[in-house]
């Protein structure tokens, strides 16, 4: 009765894995302990409660030699930024899709349960509701549509390379489970919390703002800030993958759930939750007239299916989780802010940025 976690080692992995630990599960990893996720690897294996298997989920060996008696896998190992997606793109797709095709292989072949983890990237940018045009998918079709929430039938627009392979992979996690595998998919939006990778780039805008703080810099906001993003709490995700994990979907029907908190968060108030964590004063804000490719404008996720599942609301709001992360992070051995001025700059490089 053990729970396999393919990327366990990461800061998702790890509260998911102390939860099913405590409610009586066993939990092993399967982690490639890479270096741009993992500064220290020994510290992230000690911190996971049960065994470590290193391996790459891409690679076919690597599924080898994993313990007997997994009755679910969550799989969780990603490839996930999306700036870095957009040149590194044969790595995403490999990981990313290849990736996911061996993890419902090992759980067909196990007649394990799988809850894999997709991203809200799948939607693009998503819903919008306008007076004249009606609903409208993945961009804005005049200036009076107003972004809403996503519905998990949407359809898919992805519009980065990351945001391609988690839909590819989607689709192939369900041809491979085929119809004895219960497969739940969950599509996060943006994931925020205590253990988040502090040294990698490309980990997203909040560890980028810590990093700003720390330094008393002010906090670097692309375009005018008015851009949303829905931000979760590392433990209401973590809370809604055990349900999953406990109230398997129905084999052959597999079923999608988005997390998320429901809330559209700017940019603005993003930089200022972040401030009202830090202990420093307020450096501001500054802004940079600059799009990177692959970036979208609005993010929310629809929760009205998960609702009405039973699967556990979310607890946190956006702006109490963003200062949870930054009090908690603030003395966390973390990169310097240039490691994000010079993941910007190498995509201007490759021409990237506009
Ligand atoms: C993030 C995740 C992705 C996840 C997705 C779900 C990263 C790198 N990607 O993508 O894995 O599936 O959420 O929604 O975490 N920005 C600034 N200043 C900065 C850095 C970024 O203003 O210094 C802006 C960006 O232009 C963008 C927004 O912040 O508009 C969010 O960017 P980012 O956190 O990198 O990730 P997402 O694209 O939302």
């Amino acid at each position: 009765m053990t729970v396999l976690l393919t990327g366990g080692a990461g800061f998702i992995g790890q509260h998911l894995a102390r939860r099913l630990v405590g409610g009586g599960h066993e939990v092993a990893a399967l982690d490639l302990l890479h270096p741009q996720v993992h500064a220290d690897p020994d510290a992230a294996v000690a911190a996971f409660p049960g065994p470590v298997v290193v391996g790459d989920v891409a690679d076919p060996a690597a599924w080898n030699g994993l313990p007997d008696g997994v009755t679910a896998v969550v799989h969780l190992a990603a490839e996930t930024g999306t700036g870095q997606s957009m040149y590194e793109t044969e790595r995403y797709h490999r990981v990313n899709v290849e990736g996911t095709r061996l993890a419902a292989a090992f759980a067909r072949d196990r007649d394990a349960a799988l809850v894999s983890m997709s991203s809200r990237a799948v939607y693009g940018e998503g819903r919008y509701e306008c007076a004249e045009h009606g609903t409208v998918f993945g961009g804005r079709c005049c200036a009076a549509a107003e972004p809403v929430a996503s519905h998990e039938d949407d359809p898919h627009h992805p519009v980065s390379v990351y945001g391609e392979t988690k839909s590819l992979a989607e689709a192939t996690a369900a041809d491979e489970a085929g119809a004895a595998v219960p497969l739940t998919v969950v599509r996060p939006q943006n994931v925020i919390g205590p253990g988040q990778a502090l040294h990698n780039p490309y980990t997203g805008v909040l560890a980028a703002f810590l990093a700003m703080l720390r330094e008393e810099r002010p906090l670097t906001v692309y375009g005018d800030g008015h851009q949303t993003r829905d931000f979760v709490h590392v433990a209401d995700l973590a809370a809604l993958l055990a349900w999953a994990v406990e109230h398997p979907a129905a084999a052959g029907s597999p079923r999608v759930l988005n997390s998320g908190t429901g809330v559209r968060t700017s940019l603005l108030d993003l930089a200022d939750a972040a401030i009202a964590g830090s202990p420093l004063p307020s450096p501001g804000v500054t802004h940079l007239d600059v799009h990177r490719a692959g970036d979208i404008e609005h993010a929310c996720a629809d929760l009205a299916r998960g609702r009405e599942a039973g699967a556990p609301a979310p607890t946190w709001t956006a702006r109490d989780a963003i200062v949870d992360f930054i009090r908690w992070s603030w003395d966390k051995p973390g990169a310097g802010a240039a490691a994000w001025d010079d993941a910007l700059d190498e995509l201007a490089r490759r021409g990237l940025t506009s």
